[in-house]
């Protein structure tokens, strides 16, 4: 089938559905000058993630793990929501207004859906205007604009590290139920941007597909899921999600 043709019947799903979840990824944020990771030339292939995102890696070299988040802060503190996320806001302003709910999960730490107009977001690998304690329980929000290079507790004076999630770390307990749930209960699901490899947040694609919900993933490339849904757009999210919108 056609792209076009693929879109035209997302557009109609879309256009019925009461209780949408979805779920994006590094990608979406793409057009907005954010790196992704698994990309040729991404993140993870200038920087290796156990040094960078895991608690072992930050404990070695806290000034290392730290200028690396910097200039990922530097680079969202720029970066402006482009047209996959303000159609986001728009389709979530346009469910709400008849009736249903929109949950948006969100592996992605940069802010931007918020600065679209989204409301109902979970962000389900923290944000990085956050920082929290190593030590004790402070955590602040501190925006994007630059912060002390090491900087540390207010409290107890031990150093404070983003507050992302690291690979080997459970998920915000909250956000992760609230994720599973939506996606148990919607009768429609997006997934975009997303390599759709790190688990668990990959598993509620599965967790949608199981509830029987109508899916649609929006990709440049192929994923493992891609097979899977019931309709695979291949292009930038930028472009092809205001075409579901018109
Ligand atoms: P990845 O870098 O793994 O994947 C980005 C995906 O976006 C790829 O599948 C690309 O093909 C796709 N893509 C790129 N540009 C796009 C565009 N303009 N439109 C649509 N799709 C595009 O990023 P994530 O899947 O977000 O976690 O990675 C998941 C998690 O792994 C991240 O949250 C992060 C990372 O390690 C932590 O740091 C805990």
């Amino acid at each position: 089938m056609s792209n076009d043709r693929k879109i035209h019947r997302a557009r109609r799903l879309l256009a019925s559905a009461r209780r949408l979840a979805v779920l994006t990824g590094a990608g979406i944020s793409a057009e907005s000058g954010v790196a992704t990771f698994r990309q040729p030339g991404g993140l993870w292939e200038a920087a290796p993630a156990d040094q960078i995102a895991t608690a072992e890696g930050f404990t070695a070299d806290p000034p290392g793990v730290w200028q690396w988040y910097h200039e990922r802060r530097r680079e969202m503190a720029a970066a402006r929501p482009n047209a996959a996320h303000v159609a986001l806001a728009d389709l979530e302003r346009r469910v709400t207004g008849r009736g249903g709910e929109l949950t948006l999960i969100t592996q992605n730490v940069d802010g931007l859906h918020a600065k679209a107009g989204s409301r109902n977001i979970l962000h389900v690998h923290g944000c990085l205007a956050d920082v929290r304690c190593t030590h004790c329980e402070f955590r602040q929000r501190v925006g994007m604009e630059p912060i002390e290079d090491l900087p540390t507790c207010p409290r107890c004076q031990a150093v404070l590290r983003p507050d992302v999630v690291w690979f080997g770390e459970p998920l915000p307990a909250d956000a992760w139920r609230s994720a599973v749930q939506a996606c148990e209960a919607c009768d429609m699901f997006l997934t975009i941007g997303t390599s759709a490899i790190v688990y668990p947040a990959a598993g509620l694609i599965e967790l949608a597909i199981d509830a029987d919900a109508k899916t649609v993933e929006i990709n440049v490339a192929p994923t493992p899921v891609s097979g899977l849904v019931d309709i695979a757009l291949q292009g930038p999210a930028g472009e092809i999600l205001p075409k579901l919108l018109q």
